[in-house]
């Protein structure tokens, strides 16, 4: 059923509660990437535009002790939010009592206020992330209706979303629109051929993944560490790669199940430590002894190329090799470079490291949807209900 979006709902001179997800990487303090609050801006701003008054909140990092509520205060957050709003945001440091609710009561059409990280909520038994009901119901009685913006959180089941969509009218915004069109779009009714590409540490992290796309995609390109584990599936040697022995037949089965939908690496870039300077050399075949994967190599990348040629929807999820390190990018910049020349093809990166990736590597605008969600969307890729958009009203 569709959910209703915030074009749905009657916003003017409506106190509208909107959860982002502002959980950004910060460093001594400061935000080192503001893209998630960057996403949020087209639905902040067209709230404005309707005449709401815009209350907003988001979870920042995981609490467990004072000190972690003392580095994750939401205020820098607010600042840069008043910065790319061009407008005033009014920060109140608190995630409940009179003082928010009294500077809620004085909002007017066309302001906006955010309160305090959610999730300092979690210090007194969990109540945010374990959807404590009596806080989902405070949370809602502050505002008229709820729009979710926040597709990060969304394989989450927490009281700022879930809790507070079941007391008001709710919809989703832009950003979590977008993301439902393109990823849902790739997952459920993809232009053909779909390639997917998957990557990243462990197996283990990828199984639901894997089988999902399996299913639904024409072939599956692995590399990343996880390529290993097939490796050693095959009956190859792999050195001192990365190696989840308990998934080794797992691997077997998923390969056989696969039949010609699953490509491996033919070759890897290999090194005698995990360092960048250490001394590299590729190899086709076992890895040897005392070596360790850390980058797909040319020949690989030749076969990838091969097998996205007429790719019309593409979707990578995880990097190629240890991409932090220069002398080891190479596998990851050179899909990035495949991907961005494929003609006509919708490209989709699932978020996480592999947005990360492309971000550093410089091809963020050429990509057709770079996802917002890490945990999100790859359980979104898995074929799983979200709750936090399963909750939303339907139109
Ligand atoms: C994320 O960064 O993936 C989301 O904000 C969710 O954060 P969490 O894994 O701490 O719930």
């Amino acid at each position: 059923m569709a959910k209703k979006t915030v074009e749905d709902l009657q916003l003017d001179g409506k106190t509208v509660l909107v959860r982002a997800d502002f959980n950004v990487p910060m460093k001594d303090g400061k935000i080192t990437n503001d893209n998630r609050i960057q996403a949020a801006l087209p639905t902040l701003n067209y709230i404005l535009e309707k005449g709401g008054k815009i209350v907003v909140f988001s979870h920042l990092g995981r609490i467990k002790t004072e000190e972690d509520k003392a580095k994750n205060t939401m205020k820098p957050v607010a600042e840069r939010l008043s910065e790319l709003l061009n407008k005033e945001v009014t920060f109140i440091p608190q995630t409940r009592g009179e003082a928010l609710e009294h500077a809620v009561a004085q909002l007017q059409p066309g302001e906006v206020l955010m309160f305090e990280n959610t999730r300092f909520e979690d210090l007194d038994g969990k109540k945010e992330s374990k959807n404590d009901p009596e806080l989902g119901k405070y949370w809602a009685s502050l505002g008229d209706v709820f729009v979710n913006d926040a597709f990060g959180t969304a394989h989450r089941e927490h009281a700022s979303n879930v809790g507070i969509a079941s007391h008001l009218d709710s919809a989703v915004g832009f950003l979590i629109q977008k993301e439902i069109k393109f990823i849902g779009g790739a997952v459920d009714h993809p232009e053909r051929p779909f390639v997917a590409i998957l990557g990243g540490a462990k197996v283990s992290d990828k199984i639901g993944v894997i089988e999902n796309l399996l299913d639904k995609a024409d072939k599956v390109l692995i590399g990343g560490g996880m390529a290993y584990t097939f490796f050693k599936a095959q009956g190859k040697e792999v050195g001192n790669s990365l190696l989840e022995a308990d998934k080794v037949d797992l691997a077997k089965s998923i390969m056989e199940k696969a039949g010609g939908k699953l490509v491996l690496p033919v070759d890897t870039v290999v090194a005698q430590a995990f360092d960048n300077d250490a001394p590299s050399k590729v190899v086709s075949g076992d890895i040897p002894e005392g070596f360790e994967g850390l980058d797909i190599g040319p020949e690989t990348l030749k076969l990838f190329e091969k097998e996205l040629q007429g790719a019309k929807t593409v979707v990578w999820n995880g990097p190629m090799g240890v991409f932090e390190m220069p002398n080891f990018a190479k596998g990851t910049k050179e899909l990035c470079e495949i991907l961005v020349n494929l003609k006509d093809a919708i490209v989709i990166i699932g978020g996480g490291d592999s947005a990360t990736a492309a971000q550093q590597l410089g091809y963020e605008d050429q990509i057709s949807h770079i996802s917002t969600g890490g945990g999100a969307s790859l359980e979104y890729l898995e074929g799983k209900v979200l709750p936090g958009i399963a909750a939303i009203s339907d139109k």
